[in-house]
């Protein structure tokens, strides 16, 4: 089995919330090494590095990506904190796997971009993990029977309101709830219809979380159209007062899928004959962890098979970030 691997991974994770849940993933990888946790709770530090034996537990990014036996850092801080934490894992020659939002502006990201066309070596991926959920994985298996998608529609239900309310994702000037959450399903629309897109524009509110005055929209609604003139809408809705969920429905020519709650239904026409199927999906911890265990794997490996493109994740940023420049400007954006 370690006879296939070329390259191990030595590790430094930053950040010890969903970091922790990628802490335990990468010890179950046979060919990696953690050698540093990071965070800025030094209790929750303390608590990591004795239960899991870490060599070295540090608040200081610096000291980890400064380490030459790291090569491989995966983030999972504060977003604010992701734009300086990638650019200089990449500048100091380490893989980068990080949490979305990969960075909060579009100038960011295209320094980002541009650090990443120097070190063609270097594996960069992030944790879209609805692409490992049974459901999605199948569709963008089997998207080429799909013929002639006209609209796709995802609502991304967070119900989680304290988190903006109450957290760090709140203190973020113009936190958003595109980047904070719709960002997964905008990742699959732009993944099945594998198509640019023309025009954009976002409509936003806060009516749930008004009282909260200096806080961002907790409910945002996008439009993308394609080239190909069909058309997706997207809502990255962290105000409704119900379970963490995601519903996507597809239409296309000759089928149309509806999913929500690990649940999906799929209508067939050929002809003039309707039929459907339905079928129930599993999607726990073990399929969530597969994202960052594709990120390992590739860099053991030395190959190219990851889960999600740089290009597809550079693409997605940008449309992404220009959804939430429609949304301060209040206009439709043409691409
Ligand atoms: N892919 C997903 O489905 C998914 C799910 C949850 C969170 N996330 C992302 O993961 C990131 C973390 O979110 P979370 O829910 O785990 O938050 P969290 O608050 O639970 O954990 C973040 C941890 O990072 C630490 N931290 C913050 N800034 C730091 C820095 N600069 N250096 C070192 N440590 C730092 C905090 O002390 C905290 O322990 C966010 O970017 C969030 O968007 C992604």
């Amino acid at each position: 089995m370690l006879k296939s691997f070329k390259s191990p991974c030595v590790i430094g994770i930053i950040g010890l919330g969903v970091g922790a849940f990628h802490l335990r993933n990468s010890l179950k990888f046979k060919n990696c090494k953690i050698k540093y946790i990071c965070d800025v709770n030094k209790k929750k530090l303390l608590y990591y590095k004795k239960k899991f034996k870490i060599n070295k537990a540090t608040t200081n990014f610096d000291k980890v990506v400064n380490d030459k036996e790291v090569n491989t850092i995966i983030i999972a801080s504060n977003d604010k904190d992701h734009f300086y934490q990638v650019s200089n894992s990449l500048k100091h020659n380490k893989h980068v796997f990080v949490e979305k939002p990969m960075c909060l502006s579009l100038k960011n990201l295209e320094t980002i971009i541009k650090i990443k066309k120097n070190k063609p070596n270097l594996y960069i991926s992030s944790n879209l993990v609805l692409r490992v959920h049974p459901f999605f994985e199948k569709l963008i298996r089997e998207k080429k029977k799909l013929k002639k998608i006209y609209y796709l529609e995802g609502d991304y239900n967070y119900g989680r309101l304290d988190k903006l309310t109450k957290g760090w994702r709140g203190k973020i000037k113009d936190y958003s709830v595109i980047l904070g959450g719709g960002i997964h399903l905008i990742d699959l629309i732009l993944k099945i219809k594998e198509k640019k897109v023309k025009e954009i524009y976002t409509m936003s509110n806060k009516l749930i979380s008004r009282k909260f005055k200096n806080y961002a929209n907790d409910f945002a609604v996008s439009l993308l159209k394609f080239d190909d003139n069909s058309i997706a809408k997207i809502s990255s809705n962290f105000s409704s007062p119900s379970d963490h969920h995601h519903i996507f429905n597809v239409y296309a020519q000759n089928t149309s899928f509806f999913y929500n709650r690990n649940k999906s239904e799929q209508y067939f026409r050929e002809n003039e004959n309707k039929s459907s199927i339905k079928l129930n999906y599993k999607y726990d911890n073990k399929t969530k962890g597969k994202m960052l265990l594709n990120f390992l794997s590739a860099i053991s490996r030395k190959n190219s098979n990851l889960i999600i493109s740089e290009n597809e994740l550079f693409y997605l940023m940008k449309i992404c970030l220009f959804l939430v420049q429609s949304q301060k400007k209040n206009r439709i954006i043409k691409l």
